[in-house]
Order: structure tokens, then sequence, then C-alpha cells
């Protein structure tokens, strides 16, 4: 069991802020997932709830008790990061089981934890193996089964995927989504830059920018109803478009700013057009077609097109969206309510 509840954190490096003003509550089991550009506080966060990070003011709940001051290794919390430290000549087994042996745990117990952990991250076959006998993501999944061992009641990971190529890092995504589905009651927070991984594993994402919270959401939440111009610009993949209602063809409603997601975009005949633009390049990844666009008052679109549509540089094309996709920000990238 563990409810983590985060009021009014803030971090400084001597004069420098890092963290302003975290508030956040998470509730026994969820696997929350925190995204933000480079530098904006996610690892010193995540550092300072296992406490490898002083506190400089605010408070860190667990269960409702104060943790401000808790050793780390009396938090209950373990830690995987994104380069993981195995030990080279030890086997997996050794590996696993090498904390349990320091914290004086009897041996028949080690063994029985260890099994546990290789069996729920399919390690089974390569308990006798050392680090260097392992693709790179069995070790990442030995390091994860080091702090699997010691039942965490918070389980903190660090971009752990980082350094995996793409297939590796799809099919352990696919392992730590097992392994919370197995683990219903212990409370999860990963750090990613992967969109994917976020929008996958996440019960709710947390965005975060300039050491602060811009918006908390399920991931489906954020994608269509993003609070922010940040947000909607964080969230997807290519980014959403930000047009000036004066480059759509249709009236629309007061905004400032519209956005829309390359996606979310179709080609149509003339008459129907909501924006019209002049292909500048296109990418042809098989699945989908990325068109990137001028548009006549010289702004840039990007529109995600399925398949391998006949448009090619320099033709003219015309769009449209559904209305109900269209996303309205103020001047001060509020949203502003829901079009259609
Ligand atoms: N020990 C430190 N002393 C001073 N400044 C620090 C220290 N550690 C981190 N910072 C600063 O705090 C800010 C937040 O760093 P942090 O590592 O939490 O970012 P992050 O969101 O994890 O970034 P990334 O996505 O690149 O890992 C950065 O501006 C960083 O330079
Ligand atoms: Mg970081």
């Amino acid at each position: 069991m563990a409810h983590l509840t985060l009021t009014g954190i803030c971090k400084y490096y001597g004069a420098q802020p890092v963290l302003q003003d975290i508030n956040l509550d998470v509730p026994t089991g969820e696997f929350v997932v925190f995204v933000g550009p480079s530098g904006c506080g996610k690892s010193t966060l995540l550092r300072m709830i296992a406490g490898l990070e002083s506190i400089t003011s605010g408070e860190l709940l667990v269960d409702g008790q104060r943790m401000n001051e808790v050793h780390p290794a009396r938090r209950g919390v373990a830690m995987v990061f994104q380069n993981y430290a195995l030990y080279p000549h030890m086997t997996v087994r050794g590996n696993l089981s090498y904390g349990l042996k320091i914290a004086g745990m009897p041996a028949p117990k080690i063994a029985a934890k260890v099994d546990e952990a290789a069996e729920m991250l399919q390690l089974t076959p390569y308990l006798d193996r050392r680090p260097g006998q392992l693709s790179g993501g069995q070790r990442q999944r030995v390091a994860i089964g080091r702090a699997l061992v010691r039942d965490p009641r918070l389980f903190l990971f660090d971009e752990p995927l980082s350094n995996l190529d793409a297939a590796l890092r799809s099919a352990t995504r696919v392992e730590i989504a097992r392994l919370k589905k197995a683990m219903p009651a212990t409370t999860m927070i990963y750090v990613t830059h992967d969109q994917i991984e976020a929008m996958t594993l996440a019960d709710r994402i947390v965005v975060m920018n300039q050491g602060r919270i811009e918006q908390v959401g399920s991931p489906l939440d954020l994608y269509h109803r993003p609070a922010n111009r940040f947000v909607a610009s964080f969230i997807g993949s290519p980014a959403m478009n930000f047009v000036s209602p004066d480059d759509l063809t249709q009236e629309m409603p007061e905004a400032f700013e519209i956005g829309i997601r390359p996606e979310d975009l179709r080609l149509v005949s003339e008459d129907q057009a909501q924006l019209r633009g002049m292909v500048e390049h296109c990418e042809r990844l098989g699945e989908v077609t990325i068109a990137h666009l001028r548009l006549s008052r010289g702004g840039a679109l990007l529109a995600k097109l399925p398949g391998n549509p006949e448009i090619n540089g320099g033709d003219e094309i015309f769009l449209t969206s559904e209305p109900d996709r269209l996303h309205c920000f103020d001047k001060d990238g509020l949203r502003i309510g829901d079009l259609g």
C-alpha cells in the first residue's frame, strides 16, 4: 500500500528554483507517468520522492505519514535508473539476490523471491548467466528485478528504457505493463520522453514544464482535451498544428489560435476545404504520409494522411477535419471550450 501525496513541494538549488508548488495525489496502485521537456524537473521530483534529494519546502506524505526527513532505505521505495549498473562478475541470480543478502534475509526466502521475480520478468532461463551474456533489454529487466525483489510499496522508474533500441524498448514496455498488472497494490511513477510509453502505460500522465505541473489527466484526456497550448503541443506526435482563425476558409467561433492534430486532417475537394496549402515535402512511411504544407498566409502545417496519396511538391491541396477535433486557445494559450 502506498498512497502518495505531494503538497506545495518546492526545490531550490541555491537561489535557482527547480520545482515550484507541486501538488499531486497518487492513490495506491496507480501508475503515473511524468513527462516534460529536458530540464523541467522530472528526475529531481522522482529523486525527492525516493529521498535521494532534499525537499526545500512542502510536504511529502506516504499513507498520510510525513516522509520528508525519512531515510531513503526506510521509505519502501525502489528506483530503476536509465543506466542500470549490474555487477558484471555476478550471475543474474547473484545480482537479484545481492541486496537481500546484505539485508540479512535467510537464503531459502531469497531463493523464493528471486525465482518469483525471474518468472515475472521472464528471466528464468538466464539466471546463471552474467550481464555480459545478456541483451540490453534482458539486462534492464534484471535491473527491474533487483528493485522488485525488495517488495517496494512505491516503484520509481527514471527513463528505464531509453538506452534500448526500438524493438527491445517495445518488448520491455510490454513487460512493464505486465508487471503493473501483476502488482496492483504497488504505486508506480515512471519518467519518460517516449510518447508511446506514456500513452500506453499511464493511468494518469503528469505534464511538467519549467518546474511546474501544467496538467494531470488520463492519456486520452490530455490528447483530446489539453488544458493549454503547452500540453496540446507536447502530447501527440507529430505535434499539433497551430493556425490563426484567418487561415481557415470556414467561419470559426472566437479564438486567438486553433490547434489541429496532423492525424485529424483529411484530403477533400476544394468546395469542402477548411484549409488550403501548398505541398512542400512529403515523408512517405508506407502506412502514412506526412505532408509538410505552406499556408497562403505563410504558416506551416503538417498533415498525417493515410497510405500513399497522390500529392507532390508544388501541389495545392485541400484539407478538412471534424469540427469536434479543433482545439481553440485564447491569447494566453488557455483552452476555450470545445467546438462543435
Ligand atoms: N545537483 C544540481 N545542482 C544544480 N542544479 C541541478 C542539479 N540537479 C539538477 N539541476 C537542475 O535542475 C533542473 C531539473 O533537472 P532534472 O534532472 O530534474 O530535469 P529532467 O526533467 O529530469 O530532465 P531530463 O529530461 O533531461 O532528464 C535542470 O535545470 C538541472 O540543470
Ligand atoms: Mg531526468
